[in-house]
């Protein structure tokens, strides 16, 4: 089964979630003195978790328990550094402060989605650097693998050694087409777009086909970058024709994303339907920046149709579009 983590932010206000948090800190902290000559005294260890806690609220701090099912399996918590915070500070960076996956958890690839889930909330936060120090046992082999680099100097708060990396922009290269869930269609159903794109919005249009299930895996998916939702895609064979439709993730629209996305989904499309024949588009004749992309990517226009905008009863001109078969 396709492995998927529930995340879910502690805030003082549920204790449950907080009751949560607090067992795993001590499993984390009794780990992490193991590794470390300084150990946290026991007596520090209540007070520094309930500070955690009490300091959550702003929207660029991230402390958020990481369920599989309905197991704990962990948390990340990371912030964007500000001047006014207290201890060793790069201002603008992510900040990785604790991270911890259960020891009968590790090694299955929770930890690096754990941490493409964080370094996606830097980026929407806007950091470009992020870094953190590293426990020298578990943590060190672990970040090196994420493509951290120990940068020789020590933090001043801890003795250990700070670990960087840049923020990686949105990688198309690495998207794959997964089936729809529940929490995929739900977060897509709540896409808007600019105008004068607003017409490809999925809020107030019904969701009736994105909602129904019984495609999902077969002909409705979305393409993700480990956490990351990059786009929605549909598609319907029709005899040897694959007809597709697909949106790219409105926070990445109008920035040179078009071709790259096109060119994955269609990859990727052929990978999973196993299709090697033509694919088939429609796209309005006003959206240049579509055609564009598509033209790109290698589509060309077969013939213009006449046809009714969704969801309104308004007629319109659409390129049906062709990529032709492999
Ligand atoms: C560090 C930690 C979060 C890693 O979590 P994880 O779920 O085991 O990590 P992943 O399975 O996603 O590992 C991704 C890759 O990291 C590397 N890696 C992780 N742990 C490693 C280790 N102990 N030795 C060597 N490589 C390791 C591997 O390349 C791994 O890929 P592979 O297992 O497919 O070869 C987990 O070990 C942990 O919570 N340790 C205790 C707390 C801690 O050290 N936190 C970090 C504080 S700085």
């Amino acid at each position: 089964m396709e492995k998927q983590i529930k995340y879910v932010q502690v805030s003082a206000d549920n204790a449950e979630n907080c009751k949560v948090y607090k067992s795993l800190m001590y499993e984390y902290i009794d780990e992490m003195n193991e590794h470390s000559e300084r150990p946290l005294p026991k007596e520090f260890q209540q007070k520094w978790i309930n500070s955690i806690i009490a300091m959550q609220g702003p929207t660029d701090r991230h402390l958020e328990l990481c369920y599989v099912g309905e197991m704990p399996i962990g948390f990340l918590y990371g912030k964007i550094d500000h001047e006014d915070h207290k201890g060793f500070i790069k201002p603008g960076y992510g900040y990785i402060m604790e991270f911890y996956v259960r020891p009968d958890h590790r090694r299955k690839g929770y930890g690096k989605m754990m941490f493409k889930r964080l370094e996606q909330s830097f980026r929407l936060d806007g950091a470009e650097m992020m870094y953190l120090t590293a426990d020298p046992v578990t943590g060190k082999p672990f970040w090196e693998a994420m493509g951290f680099n120990n940068i020789n100097e020590k933090s001043p708060e801890n003795q250990l050694y700070i670990y960087e990396k840049t923020v990686s922009p949105i990688g198309f290269e690495y998207g794959v087409l997964k089936s729809l869930t529940k929490e995929t269609a739900a977060e897509i159903a709540h896409w808007e777009y600019e105008k004068p794109y607003d017409a490809y919005n999925f809020t107030n249009h019904q969701n009736g086909y994105l909602l129904d299930d019984s495609t999902w895996g077969t002909e409705q998916f979305c393409l993700v970058d480990g956490e990351t939702i990059l786009g929605q895609v549909a598609c319907q064979l029709d005899g040897t024709d694959l007809w597709v439709g697909w949106s790219m993730a409105p926070q990445l629209c109008g920035q040179g994303n078009g071709a790259a996305f096109v060119d994955r989904c269609v990859s990727e499309l052929r990978r999973i339907k196993s299709h090697t024949g033509r694919i088939l588009l429609r796209v309005s004749a006003h959206n240049l920046r579509a055609i564009k992309a598509y033209q790109k990517v290698g589509f060309r226009y077969i013939e213009t149709i006449q046809d009714e905008i969704a969801y309104s009863d308004r007629i319109e001109d659409f390129w049906i579009m062709e990529l032709s078969a492999r």
